[in-house]
């Protein structure tokens, strides 16, 4: 079996891809245009290995407990209500690790490996120090690239070869959570396990293979004092806006 031409359903089964016009994952890890619904994060650990369907049903049942686990404590992240938490990345913001041991933590360039995997983030305010994770529409997907094989369009917006993207996948808002060997062709790029979306962050986040029907938003990024820092707000829709 094919990743290019078969969905994993959550009992572990598969489908033709062409049946997966809905996503097959709880509501709870889609991004709406409502922000209803926005305040929690439901991301799994980042797959670099991406196996057949019993990996990904793995994958698929350790995002929901994340959903879950993140949902049931959110209340006692008193963090999380801080004003600004819940703004859209701001100019002069820098970037947080948005899990892990170093979760919290500035995100220096030395902490990213040239050609990914990508590192999970959340912009925080520079001078509250406020994570804005307060809308998972704010996370976001960090990777360093050779800036030669970054393309003319997306050159502004990195910051020495370093570029960050939103986190939700622009099909039906499920997490990206992948960095593996694009369907067709040989270069590594972001997939969406969900309907396996692929998207190219050398060329500003374009899809490169399925159902997606946009690239990811981009938030363009500059160095000031040796930091990695927000530059403009997102460029492209973030989530399922129309
Ligand atoms: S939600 Fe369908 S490919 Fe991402």
């Amino acid at each position: 079996m094919q990743d290019v031409d078969m969905d994993c359903l959550p009992d572990g089964s598969s489908r033709p891809l062409a049946d997966a016009a809905k996503p097959t994952t709880n509501a709870s890890n889609v991004a709406k245009d409502s922000d209803t619904d926005l305040t929690s994060s439901c991301s799994a650990n980042f797959a670099t290995d991406v196996s057949p369907c019993p990996g990904r049903r793995a994958l698929l049942v350790t995002a929901l407990a994340g959903c879950i686990g993140v949902m049931t404590n959110r209340t006692s992240h008193a963090q999380d209500d801080a004003p600004g938490s819940d703004e859209r990345p701001q100019k002069t913001d820098l970037l947080v690790f948005a899990d892990g041991e170093h979760a919290g933590e500035v995100i220096k360039p030395g902490d990213l490996k040239m050609g990914g995997p990508p590192i999970k983030a959340w912009p925080m305010d520079a001078g509250s120090k406020v994570v804005r994770k307060g809308s998972r529409l704010n996370e976001l997907l960090v990777v360093r690239l050779d800036a030669s094989e970054i393309d003319d369009e997306t050159r502004p917006r990195a910051a020495d070869g370093i570029l960050a993207y939103t986190a939700v996948c622009s099909h039906a808002g499920c997490n990206v959570t992948a960095w593996v060997k694009q369907a067709e062709g040989d270069k590594t790029v972001f997939k969406c396990m969900c309907h396996n979306s692929e998207f190219d962050p050398r060329q500003s986040g374009q899809v490169v293979f399925g159902p997606a029907p946009r690239r990811l938003a981009v938030l363009p990024l500059t160095m000031a004092d040796q930091s990695i820092t927000v530059a403009a707000a997102f460029v492209g829709k973030v989530g399922l806006q129309r």
